[in-house]
């Protein structure tokens, strides 16, 4: 069985949408779920001067495209699921079959869901900031799909595959009907590539996105708790370090009272009228 990363789907139809409607709201504000919701000037005059810029996304910028969260009451993964049993090597051991068939699941789900206008306008904000770092912790590949062309991917992909006792990566094994599949090379359990709780996050990743953190000035830490460290900390070393905070969430989170600006409404319709804004402050310049 072979399984490539971002194997699915349509890439472009819900962009078009977000376009089309952007064109008939007055400047600086959107209309989210009916409320009127502004945009500082100040915060997009910061985007457009700033010449580096970090997004770091958690699950809440999936959830238009109808990818569950985690930690949302009733909908959320951790709601319905016990962490413990599903998502760390100790779970995988006692019960491989159970992990391995519930990221399928996932993986499946995934794999239907479509790129959101959100996950779009930060493919476009790419193309507009001379250095863009896309942070991700999410596993879904939505931002890859959507165009973003380099982002990295903190706690790993639901489409990369593992030996357990190796640790490398596999591509291709042989379906004999085993659940999990076996390692090709040394016949133990193949795991899926994502980070489980008590595993250090890839090195080089967390290298990556720790120098774009404290190298930025501007970091937007959109559709997450804000919970799950190190991620969580990478906002508060952009701080540290002279950057301005901007958070897109439609609810409050631990970093919202840290945050120079918070744009509290789902990422699916504030980014694409942030970039309409950007887009114009970059034409006034
Ligand atoms: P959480 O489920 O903890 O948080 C999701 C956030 O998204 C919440 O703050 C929501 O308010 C927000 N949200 C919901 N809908 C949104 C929307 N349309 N637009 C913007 N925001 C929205 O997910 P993460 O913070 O990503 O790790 O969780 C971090 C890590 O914990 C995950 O990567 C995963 C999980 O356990 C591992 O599996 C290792």
């Amino acid at each position: 069985m072979t399984r490539k990363k971002g194997d699915c789907g349509p890439k472009h139809q819900e962009h078009a949408c977000a376009i089309l409607q952007s064109r008939s709201l007055p400047d600086s504000s959107a209309i989210v779920r009916g409320m009127r919701v502004e945009i500082p000037a100040q915060l997009v005059e910061r985007l457009a001067a700033a010449e580096r810029v970090v997004a770091l996304t958690g699950a809440g910028v999936s959830a238009e495209s109808g990818v569950p969260t985690f930690r949302e009451a009733q909908t959320g993964l951790w709601a319905q699921y016990r962490a413990e049993e599903l998502a760390t090597p100790e779970a995988f051991q006692r019960q491989p079959k159970l992990v391995w068939d519930w990221y399928e699941w996932r993986r499946t789900l995934v794999a239907k869901a479509a790129p959101n206008p959100g996950h779009f306008a930060l493919s476009e904000l790419e193309q507009l900031v001379p250095e863009f770092s896309l942070l991700t912790q999410n596993v879904d590949g939505l931002h890859q799909r959507a165009g973003s062309q380099r982002v990295i991917e903190l706690h790993g992909s639901i489409f990369d595959t593992l030996c357990f006792d190796e640790g490398t990566q596999v591509l291709t094994w042989s379906d004999d009907g085993s659940v999990p599949p076996r390692c090709p090379r040394c016949a133990g359990w193949l795991r899926p590539g994502v980070v489980w709780f008590g595993e250090p996050l890839p090195e080089a990743a967390l290298a990556s996105a720790s120098r774009a953190a404290a190298e930025c000035q501007l970091l937007l830490s959109i559709g997450t708790s804000s919970l799950v460290h190190p991620a969580a900390r990478l906002p508060y070393d952009a701080k540290a370090a002279g950057a301005l905070i901007v958070e897109i969430n439609p609810t409050e989170t631990a970093l919202s009272k840290h945050a120079d600006y918070v744009l509290r409404g789902p990422a699916g319709e504030m980014l694409p009228q942030l970039l309409r804004l950007l887009r114009k402050a970059k034409a006034a310049r």
